[in-house]
Order: C-alpha cells, then sequence, then structure tokens
C-alpha cells in the first residue's frame, strides 16, 4: 500500500491492522510520535491525517487514505512551524516525551481556531496529558502561537 509520510510517498508491504504509529516508528523510522498508552488516551502519538489530529497508535494503516504529517514535517530547522517556535520561546518542555503530540494538537486546533480562549485551549489541549504537568506553559504557547499566526 502507499502511504504518504511529511510529503514522501511510502510504498509499504504492510498487515493493514497494523497501527499508523508502529508503521511510522518502525517502518519508516519516523520517531517524532511517541507511544505513551496504546489505547488513545494520552495523546503522545499524535500526528495529522489530512490536517485532522488522530491518535496513531489506535488508526490500523490500512484506514489511513490521506497524507499523514508528523511533528518531523509541520516546519523544518530554518522554517520552524509558529507553534514549535513558541514551544521554544515558552521552554515549555520537561522531560519532553509528551510534547510533539502536545504540538501537534495544538497545530491542528489553531488550524481552525485562530483567536481561541484560554478555556478553548484547555478543552482543545485536555486530551493530551503530560507527566510533567508542562500544562500552564502549554496555555501561554498555544496563546504565542495563536497571535503569531494571526500577525499579531
Ligand atoms: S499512545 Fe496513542 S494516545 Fe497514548
Ligand atoms: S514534558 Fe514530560 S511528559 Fe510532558
Amino acid at each position: 500500500m502507499k502511504l504518504t509520510v511529511n510529503n514522501v510517498v511510502h510504498q509499504i508491504d504492510i498487515e493493514p491492522e497494523m497501527p499508523l504509529l508502529w508503521v511510522l516508528r518502525d517502518e519508516l523510522g519516523v520517531t517524532g510520535p511517541k507511544y505513551g498508552c496504546g489505547l488513545a488516551q494520552c495523546g503522545a502519538c499524535t500526528v495529522h491525517v489530512d490536517g485532522v489530529a488522530v491518535r496513531s497508535c489506535s488508526v490500523p494503516v490500512g484506514a489511513v487514505t490521506s497524507p499523514v504529517t508528523t511533528i518531523e514535517g509541520i516546519g523544518r530547522p530554518d522554517a520552524l512551524h509558529a507553534v514549535q517556535k513558541a514551544w521554544i520561546e515558552h521552554q515549555v518542555a520537561q522531560c519532553g516525551y509528551c510534547q510533539s503530540g502536545q504540538m501537534m494538537t495544538a497545530a491542528a486546533f489553531l488550524a481552525t481556531e485562530p483567536n481561541p480562549t484560554d478555556a478553548q485551549i484547555d478543552q482543545a489541549m485536555s486530551g493530551n496529558l503530560c507527566r510533567c504537568a508542562t500544562y500552564p506553559r502549554i496555555r501561554q504557547a498555544v496563546k504565542t502561537a495563536a497571535a503569531n499566526l494571526r500577525g499579531a
């Protein structure tokens, strides 16, 4: 089957039941998405499929017919995504394990809600768990990224 990841088309010979996360990490070496719970509960594995944030641990690769974008694909080192820039500015990460998923959720959220309230940010990010409890900095970084995306 064909799978487009970060604008690269891959031809993969794989069982369609295999979760997308396994294909990304183990077959394609794309290690930004992390394995946390494997049960769609923590958000560490979040990627975009056709721009929508999905839990890649719980999506069979055979069901993926649209392009996949991971944290490696939303920006480049010389042209970071606004969310990635804001995460650096606010030094959000502690251990970092959850943060690629956090940023992918934030990026998809801001694409649909450019001017969010604190409550909307908290709601949008509530499914992404952080055992280091970086939540206050996540909220600040999402606000900064939203302002930068609006050109404010
Ligand atoms: S590893 Fe996918 S939601 Fe936790
Ligand atoms: S930064 Fe450690 S789990 Fe979130």
